[in-house]
C-alpha cells in the first residue's frame, strides 16, 4: 500500500507539463479496436487506467504496448469480443469498450459496471442506442450480451442527457455502421471533439463533434494512423489549484484555457492572476484567497465535476463563504470528510456543499475515496501546516501520472512510501 507523505505550506513555484488527457486516450484506445492497421497514440498518460485499457486490447487479441508516452496497438488480428469481469471491475469507463467491440465484431459481451466511487453509474443510454442501431442486448448475471444479427444500421439518437460515456459509444458503434447515425443533445467535451477527430484520421466521416449534434456516416474499413492525445484540461485545473492553495505562481505548458473557460474565471475570483499564451496558462495566486461565487457542476462547457473537488479544496483557505452545487454524480462530497479532519469547514447535504474559508489547514492521515477526491486531499496537504499522510494513493495514479514528481519539481515536499 502507497502513501504520499506531504510536509505543507511550501510555494509552488515553476513550470509543469501537463499529461495527456486521461479521459482521451481512454476512449481513443477503444477507438483503436475498430482499425484494421496499427495505431500509434502519442502524448498518451502513463497512468494505471491506460494501462488496463491495454491489457483489455491484449486480452482482445489486439496487439498493444506502451512505451515512453507512446501506446502502439494493432487491432489487425482482433479476435476475442468479451471482457472479463476482473478487467471491467478494474476500469469503470470500460464501458466505452462495449460500442467499439460491437461495432468491429458484431457481438461483444461484458460484466455490467455497477456502482462505483462516484455512485450508481447507470448506462441506460448507451444501451437503448445500441438498440436503436440494431443490437439486441441481454443481461443474466450481471453480464450483458450484446449481438447485431444483421450488422449495425445508422439511426437517429436523442439524448436525455449530454452523456460523455453514451455519445462516445455511439460515435464508436456508428464509424462502422451502415449508413448515417445523428446524435441529438450530444455531449461536447473537449475529448469527445479529440475521439472524432482521432476517428477521423482513422479513415471515418464524423461531423459536429464538440457540438450538440454528432453526425456519423459509417464507412466500410478504419485505418491506423498516429495522433497525439489532447493535454489534460482536470490536470491542468489540479495544477491550478496547487498554486492557489499554496500562495505560489506556475506556468502550466500544454494547457489550453479555451478548454477551461469556466474554471478560470472561479480562480481570478479568488485573487488568482490568470494569464493565458499559446498552449499555456500562468497562475499567480500571491495574494490571499478569497471566496467566490456559486460554482454549479455542469456539462460541458459548464464548470467540470472532475474539477469540483481540488478547486474546493483552495475554497477551504478562501476568506468567506462559498457554495458548490454538484449536479452531475450524486456521491461526488467523499472528499468532504477528509478534507475537514485537516480543519476545513465545509459542510456538505445532498447536492450542495458550503465552504466556509479557514485561516489554517493542518496536517492529517487522511484516505483517497475516488480519484479527483484523492487529489483534493494532495492539495490541502501542500496547503497545510505540519504533515499529511494521503493513503490509497491507487485512486490518484488512475489519473495523475506521477503526481509527486511534478509537484516536488515545482517546489513542494512531498513523497510517496510504501507500506
Ligand atoms: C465521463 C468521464 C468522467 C466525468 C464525466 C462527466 C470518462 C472516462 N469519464 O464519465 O471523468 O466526470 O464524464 O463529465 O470519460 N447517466 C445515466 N445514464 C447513462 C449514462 C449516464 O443516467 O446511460 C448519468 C450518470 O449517472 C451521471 C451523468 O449521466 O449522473 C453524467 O454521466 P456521463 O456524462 O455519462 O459520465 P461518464 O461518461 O460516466
Amino acid at each position: 500500500m502507497q502513501k504520499l507523505v506531504i510536509r505543507g505550506e511550501k510555494r509552488l513555484y515553476g513550470e509543469i507539463a501537463v499529461q495527456g488527457a486521461k479521459n482521451s486516450a481512454l476512449a481513443l484506445l477503444a477507438g483503436c479496436t475498430l482499425c484494421s492497421g496499427e495505431v500509434r497514440l502519442t502524448n498518451c498518460p502513463a497512468l494505471s487506467d491506460v494501462f488496463a485499457a491495454c491489457r483489455i486490447l491484449n486480452r482482445l487479441g489486439c496487439k498493444s504496448r506502451y512505451s515512453e508516452h507512446t501506446a502502439y496497438v494493432n487491432a489487425g488480428s482482433i479476435s476475442e469480443c468479451a471482457v472479463p469481469e476482473d478487467m471491467m471491475r478494474e476500469m469503470r469507463s470500460s464501458i466505452v469498450f462495449l460500442g467499439a467491440i460491437l461495432g468491429r465484431k458484431g457481438q461483444c459481451e461484458l460484466s455490467f459496471p455497477g456502482g462505483c466511487e462516484l455512485g450508481p453509474r447507470p448506462i441506460d443510454m448507451h444501451l437503448s442506442a445500441l438498440e436503436q442501431m440494431g443490437a439486441r442486448i441481454t443481461e443474466e448475471y450481471g453480464v450483458l450480451c450484446c449481438e447485431c444479427p444483421y450488422g449495425l444500421h445508422g439511426a437517429k439518437i436523442s439524448l436525455g442527457f449530454p452523456s460523455v460515456g453514451a455519445t462516445e459509444n455511439i460515435m464508436l458503434a456508428a464509424a462502422l455502421a451502415k449508413g448515417e447515425t445523428v446524435i441529438y443533445n450530444a455531449a461536447r467535451e473537449p475529448e469527445i471533439t479529440d475521439l472524432g477527430n482521432f476517428l477521423n484520421c482513422c479513415g471515418a466521416r464524423i461531423s459536429g463533434q464538440g457540438t450538440s449534434t454528432v453526425v456519423i456516416s459509417g464507412v466500410e474499413k478504419l485505418h491506423g494512423c498516429e495522433y497525439e492525445v489532447m493535454p489534460d484540461r482536470i490536470a491542468a485545473a489540479t495544477y491550478m489549484a496547487a498554486a492557489a492553495i499554496t500562495g505560489g505562481e506556475l506556468d502550466l505548458k500544454n494547457a489550453r484555457a479555451q478548454e477551461l473557460e469556466a474554471v478560470i474565471p472561479v480562480f481570478e475570483q479568488m485573487g488568482c492572476a490568470v494569464f493565458t499564451y499559446d498552449e499555456r496558462i500562468y497562475i499567480n495566486c500571491k495574494r490571499p484567497l478569497k471566496a467566490v461565487r456559486t460554482i454549479r457542476t455542469m456539462p460541458y462547457p459548464g464548470f467540470p465535476t472532475d474539477a469540483q473537488a481540488v478547486v474546493m479544496a483552495a475554497l477551504t483557505k478562501a476568506k468567506g463563504t462559498s457554495v458548490v452545487v454538484e449536479n452531475i454524480f450524486c456521491s461526488r462530497y467523499r472528499h468532504v470528510d477528509e478534507l475537514v479532519r485537516m480543519g476545513a469547514n465545509i459542510k456538505a447535504e445532498g447536492k450542495v456543499a458550503v465552504i466556509e474559508g479557514v485561516k489554517r489547514l493542518y496536517g492529517a492521515r487522511v484516505r483517497a475515496c475516488d480519484l479527483r477526491g484523492g487529489a483534493a486531499l494532495v492539495l490541502a496537504g501542500l496547503g497545510a501546516q505540519g504533515e499529511t499522510e494521503v493513503e490509497k494513493v491507487c485512486y490518484i495514479d488512475r489519473g495523475y501520472e506521477n503526481i509527486e514528481k511534478y509537484l516536488r519539481e515545482a517546489g513542494a515536499d512531498i513523497t510517496r512510501m510504501t507500506g
